[in-house]
């Protein structure tokens, strides 16, 4: 049994169905169900007896030790979260609350049970922690890519109250010894991604004759990973990861903005011929404020160490990803409510880019 929070998102769910594929061993899933958060991501699992979905929030001390207490998982792998970063600029406290006050209180949690298990038990305890590689802050072009090392340097209010959840969880390991592991992973991609992250949002916005809109001059980089690839790093991580580390998940596939999106057109232009060519509705817009330039991985310590590398490239992965959307329109429909539709109002302004 493990526990795992925000297990109704983007990656947790890619997360807890590779897990059950996978692992098969029962979970339980805790996830408050914001915005971000839907339960129709795990409709296959409807009648699967070895998930088990609580909604609640990480913050409710009482509801995770109660949850503990009874289901006695061996590890909490934590992936609940605030996660877009322009979200941050417009409301930053939501972010420290979940982040950094919901994660000091999981961590609370966690540190009770566990000075509370059997020895035998206490040993193979784990707290995994997601984490992301926003909290390295930004490259130049000519930079070498952040290693585990690389000093923090957060730009963003997502960012910072990332960066301020891996200090805690450090701190945890450092002064009461908490089996922590954390990983730090750049851009993910692949089915059930919120629409407003840029893949998604493009995929979407083109399929229904939108503008495309790229930030500034498109020529920011994003080192992309297929989802799956970060479920295998973290089931690796989890199973075979030091307490007290940090590891690093990339996909050293480096595209800038607007190559990704030309590519998305040009996928939709073969796959879905109406509106082509999609190129045309791209659109730049003003920047996002503190934009980082570059993010780049290396991941060479967990693949020295514990033997993980990505296996989709980012073409056929990026392809896939769009099939996947042109699939599941009726999924698109569902996510996009009306808290969707004010929230692209508020971040684009008033033009129907979404
Ligand atoms: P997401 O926004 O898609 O999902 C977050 C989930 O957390 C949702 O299901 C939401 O309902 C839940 N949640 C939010 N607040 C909660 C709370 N207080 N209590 C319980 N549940 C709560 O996020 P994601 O993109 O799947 O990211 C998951 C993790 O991976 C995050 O820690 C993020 O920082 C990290 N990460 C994401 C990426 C990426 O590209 N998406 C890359 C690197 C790291
Ligand atoms: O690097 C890991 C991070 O990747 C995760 O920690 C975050 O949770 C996740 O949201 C993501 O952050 P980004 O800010 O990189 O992702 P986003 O999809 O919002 O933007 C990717 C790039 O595309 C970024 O340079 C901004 C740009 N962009 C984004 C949107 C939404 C646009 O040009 N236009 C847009 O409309």
């Amino acid at each position: 049994m493990i526990l795992v929070t925000g297990g109704a998102g983007f990656i947790g769910s890619n997360f807890v169905l590779d897990w059950l594929a996978v692992e098969g061993t029962p979970i339980v899933n805790l996830d408050k169900l914001t915005y971000a958060g839907n339960i129709r991501n795990l409709a296959s699992l409807e009648s699967d007896a070895r998930h088990l979905f609580v909604r609640g929030d990480i913050g409710d001390g009482e509801l995770v030790a109660r949850l503990l207490n009874e289901h006695r998982p061996r590890a909490i792998v934590h992936f609940a979260t605030e996660s877009h970063v322009d979200r941050s600029i417009h409301g930053p406290a939501e972010f420290v609350e979940t982040n950094v006050v919901g994660t000091l209180g999981l961590l609370e949690a966690a540190r009770a049970y566990w000075a509370r298990m059997p020895a035998a038990e206490r040993e193979g305890f784990r707290f995994l922690h997601v984490s992301t590689d926003e909290v390295y802050g930004s490259l130049e072009a000519t930079d070498p890519a952040f290693s585990e090392t690389t000093p923090y340097a957060p730009n963003s209010p997502y960012a910072a109250s990332k960066a301020a959840s891996d200090h805690l969880v450090r701190a945890y390991h450092h002064t009461y010894g908490l089996p922590t592991v954390t990983t730090n992973c750049s851009n993910n991609y692949g089915p059930f991604q919120f629409p407003e992250k840029l893949i998604p949002l493009v995929i979407v916005n083109a399929l229904a004759g939108k503008p495309l809109p790229i930030y500034g001059d498109g020529r920011n980089v994003r080192d992309w990973l297929y989802v799956n690839d970060h479920c295998e790093a973290i089931r690796i991580a989890l199973a075979r990861g030091t307490p007290g580390e940090t590891y690093n998940i990339g996909g050293s596939a480096e595209r800038a903005n607007v190559d990704v999106v030309t590519s998305i057109c040009a996928i939709l232009d073969e796959l879905h011929r109406e509106g082509a060519p999609h190129k045309n509705l791209i659109e730049y817009v003003t920047d996002r404020p503190g934009h980082d330039r570059r993010y780049a991985i290396d991941a060479t310590k967990i693949t020295r160490e514990l033997g993980w590398s990505p296996k989709e490239r980012f073409e056929t992965g990026l392809r896939s990803t769009v099939a996947w959307y042109l699939d599941h329109m009726d999924w698109v429909q569902s996510v996009t409510s009306g808290e969707y539709r004010q929230w692209v109002a508020m971040n684009y302004g008033t033009r129907s880019v979404a």
